[in-house]
């Protein structure tokens, strides 16, 4: 797997391709992925921090929607790194059903079902599960409480109809990873209460 400076190398190339708050987000994703980890002895906390870097490594392609995931794993799959490419696809699909993402379906009908088939057919580990979860606990300016996040995607995306299960589950993942932790994350990740306070508009 990349080190963790390469990962950085590439998030840093991706933002000069496409500038934007994703590259702090990444960052942010990156270091929260860590800090959890640590506390899990079954989990490689380098391993998360180089996973939540490049999670959203896609957009490094342009402003995209759904395509960002694919283009993530394209270009992962094409540096060899299969787990990393698992998560840009992963990341966005807590319960796994392609039609569950906020956002644009801005792929062909071929990209569609491929992307369908392997989140409905992947075995999701704690790195994936671990990953969503930091995704929806992570602004540009660090960790928040994950309701605070899920407003934020919904100011930007909209309300549809599946909302409502896709806020559980990501809110069964943040207990998942406290037990797992045997603590509240919010108490080991830096400035939630700060970030949290932040208003969003
Ligand atoms: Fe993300």
């Amino acid at each position: 797997m990349l080190s963790l400076q390469e990962a950085e190398r590439e998030l840093q190339i991706g933002g000069e391709l496409n500038p934007g708050s994703w590259v702090e987000h990444s960052r942010s994703v990156g270091l929260n992925a860590k800090l959890i980890a640590d506390k899990i002895s079954t989990l490689d906390s380098r391993k998360a921090y180089v996973m939540g870097l490049l999670h959203d490594i896609g957009r490094r392609e342009g402003v995209k929607s759904i395509m960002h995931t694919i283009d993530g794993y394209n270009y992962m799959i094409n540096l060899k790194e299969k787990d990393v490419a698992r998560i840009c696809l992963t990341h966005s699909f807590p319960i796994q059903d392609v039609e569950t993402f906020f956002g644009k379906f801005d792929c062909n009908d071929e990209q569609k079902s491929f992307l369908s088939s392997f989140i409905k057919n992947a075995l999701y580990d704690d790195y994936d599960r671990l990953i969503q979860l930091c995704d929806a606990i992570s602004l540009p300016s660090g960790a928040c409480i994950m309701e605070k996040r899920l407003i934020d995607v919904a100011l930007r995306h909209g309300v549809p109809d599946f909302t409502v299960d896709k806020w559980k589950s990501f809110l069964g993942l943040k207990n998942y990873f406290d037990k797992l932790c045997g603590c509240d994350i919010y108490s080991i990740l830096p400035n939630v209460m700060e970030n949290s306070y932040k208003s969003l508009i």
